[in-house]
């Protein structure tokens, strides 16, 4: 039976946003599992969102849009899962425990972390505005390294759970046009499988998972939307990507790459000499004719 009443609580998050900072649904049926998923309002966040309800885990869902999220909540209910929405602004410093805190307040355990907010900034460097910079920054290293601090401890006691950072196939080689964006998801990569090792024993799984382009908000809010990666080479399609990304979270796979064709890239970086594969990566992030 189905419980479908809706309520509100300000949470006073960091940042406002004009729509209710969280909603509850309360669903007679609940899943043992918790998924709190970053970055859930569109792209690839959102398909895994779709798939991690579909196989029936309760859902919290964070995002700065908060309408948004809400739509999403709706949408999933058909699946009798529990879900939460947390409109919070993610580059805020104070986030991440802020979030942690609120969660632990409402008695919520979360079993599987996905990290995938982030964003990226198209430009050369020296002409970056700084808070595009240290934004980028902010959301693709610190927050998704904080949240992985918060919430891993109660994983390691329990001797249960699965963390899955989005880092990029971008992670993988210098990127000139796009130098901070390409390095915050280098770092994701090395930090992600260094803490994966750590925890091999553990009972926590750690999962860097990255996609190359993919058709979603990014491009544009990025700025690369008509560079020869997207415009030549083509993107995959979000929901593919997330299919991908939840397999290998579910399988626990320390490293996985979207796509074949992406797969054969990163594999080739190792053989070009590191000039090569900088002015090769330069090359596809120049604008299209
Ligand atoms: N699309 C690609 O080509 C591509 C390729 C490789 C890797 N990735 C990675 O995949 C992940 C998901 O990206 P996507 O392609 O799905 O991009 P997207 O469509 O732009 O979605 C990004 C998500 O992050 C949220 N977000 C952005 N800034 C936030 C903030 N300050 N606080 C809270 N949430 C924030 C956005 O929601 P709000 O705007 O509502 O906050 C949105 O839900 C990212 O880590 C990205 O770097 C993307």
């Amino acid at each position: 039976m189905r419980n479908d009443s809706v309520t509100s609580d300000d949470c006073s998050p960091p940042r406002f946003f004009p729509c209710p900072p969280l909603v509850r649904f309360k669903i007679g049926h609940m899943s043992s599992q918790t998924v709190l998923i970053t970055g859930a309002s569109g792209g690839v966040g959102y398909e895994l969102a779709k798939l991690f309800a579909k196989d029936r885990h309760d859902l919290v869902l964070v995002a700065r849009s908060g309408d948004k999220l809400t739509q999403l909540a709706n949408e999933l209910s058909a699946h009798s899962v529990k879900i939460r929405t947390v409109a919070l602004d993610l580059a805020a410093a104070t986030a991440p425990k802020f979030l942690f805190d609120h969660l632990q307040s409402e008695g919520v355990a979360v079993d599987i972390l996905v990290n995938n907010a982030g964003f990226g900034w198209y430009g050369e460097f020296a002409e970056m505005k700084e808070e595009d910079i240290l934004g980028q920054i902010q959301l693709n290293i610190s927050t998704l390294t904080q949240l992985t601090h918060l919430f891993l401890p109660a994983m390691i006691s329990r001797r249960s759970g699965r963390i899955m950072n989005v880092a990029s196939t971008a992670g993988f080689q210098p990127g000139p046009l796009m130098a901070v964006y390409y390095a915050t998801k280098a770092y994701v990569i090395s930090f992600s499988e260094a803490i994966a090792n750590e925890l091999r024993d553990s009972g926590v799984t750690v999962t860097c998972f990255c996609p190359g382009a993919t058709e979603t908000g990014f491009a544009k809010r990025a700025g690369n939307d008509k560079t020869r990666v997207f415009k030549r080479f083509g993107a995959m399609k979000a929901e593919k990507v997330a299919l991908d990304g939840y397999r290998a979270v579910m399988e626990g796979r320390a490293l996985a790459i979207s796509g074949l064709h992406n797969w054969v890239g990163v594999e080739a970086l190792r053989f070009g000499p590191r000039k090569f594969v900088t002015a090769v990566s330069r090359w596809v992030s120049e604008k299209a004719d």
